[in-house]
């Protein structure tokens, strides 16, 4: 069974600028209400699958972000490398995690900015989906074909309130995905389109902007902070549950419910 790591808010706080969301939130976490957020999106994903934490680091506000930690394929991950000063020293901390758990150690060449799994996400298909524009390189997919020799599609961010793949975009079981048009490059809409079909959720600005695109797939469950009764209906149509877990902290640092896991 799939199981979630998550690292515990005890260092979040927005002290840098690297999104729009951060913008005028300096100093502005309620820590303590931060801390029972994540606690209960912890318990309700624990509730649905193993959980593993990584320990928190002082002076690594994001790395409760864990979803940047790096893309994991079976016992393989390609350890991320962030486009932010702020960021990089996160990333020894997560190769150690890794490989202190067993996990094949990967890296994309020396100058190649990617941010795993906010970047990059696997289909039911087993495609893989890499987002690029603002934080991750285009290049980047390339690279990850080489390495994991998996079938990828490239989609073009270009709006930095959607800077993550997976602030716009969500896959789902049986071929769903939730996803936000006005993230994407016409491009990349009209390759969804062709892929998807009528498969995709496109959500409305409200629901994108409470980061119902950021949500965290199991089975037939969906974990999002906030969604509108017509996205709830039309995931219920379709046989999903929406579970909301309210993160308004974690979205002052421009993060919602599935950053703060990463499949592993
Ligand atoms: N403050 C963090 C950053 O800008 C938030 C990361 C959210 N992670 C994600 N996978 N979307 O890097």
């Amino acid at each position: 069974m799939k199981r979630f790591l998550m690292c515990d808010p005890k260092f979040f706080e927005v002290c840098y600028v690297i999104n729009p969301w951060m913008e005028g939130n300096l100093g502005k976490v309620n820590k303590e209400l931060a801390k029972q957020q994540w606690q209960n999106l912890h318990n309700i994903v624990a509730g649905l699958a193993p959980v593993s934490l990584i320990e928190p680091v002082a002076g690594l506000p994001d790395m409760v972000f864990t979803a940047n930690a790096g893309l994991v394929r079976g016992k393989e991950v390609i350890v991320s490398s962030f486009r932010h000063a702020e960021r990089q020293p996160e990333a020894k901390f997560f190769e150690k995690f890794f490989s202190s758990q067993g996990y094949t150690v990967q890296h994309l060449q020396k100058e190649t900015i990617f941010e795993g799994a906010g970047d990059a996400l696997f289909d039911t298909r087993g495609r893989l989906w890499v987002g690029s524009g603002i934080r991750s390189e285009p290049r980047s997919m390339d690279e990850i074909m080489a390495v994991l020799d998996v079938e990828a599609h490239g989609l073009e961010l270009v709006d930095p309130h959607w800077y993550h793949l997976d602030t716009a975009f969500c896959p789902l079981p049986e071929g769903q995905v939730i996803a936000y048009e006005k993230a994407f490059a016409r491009t990349s809409v009209a390759a969804l389109d062709d892929e998807f079909g009528a498969s995709i959720i496109w959500v409305s600005e409200p629901d994108a902007k409470n980061f119902a695109c950021n949500a965290i797939s199991i089975d037939q469950r969906v974990i999002m902070h906030r969604a509108s009764a017509e996205l709830k209906f039309a995931l219920a149509q379709r046989g999903f549950e929406v579970i909301e877990a309210d993160v308004s902290e974690f979205i002052k640092a421009g993060g919602a419910c599935k950053c703060l896991t990463l499949k592993i």
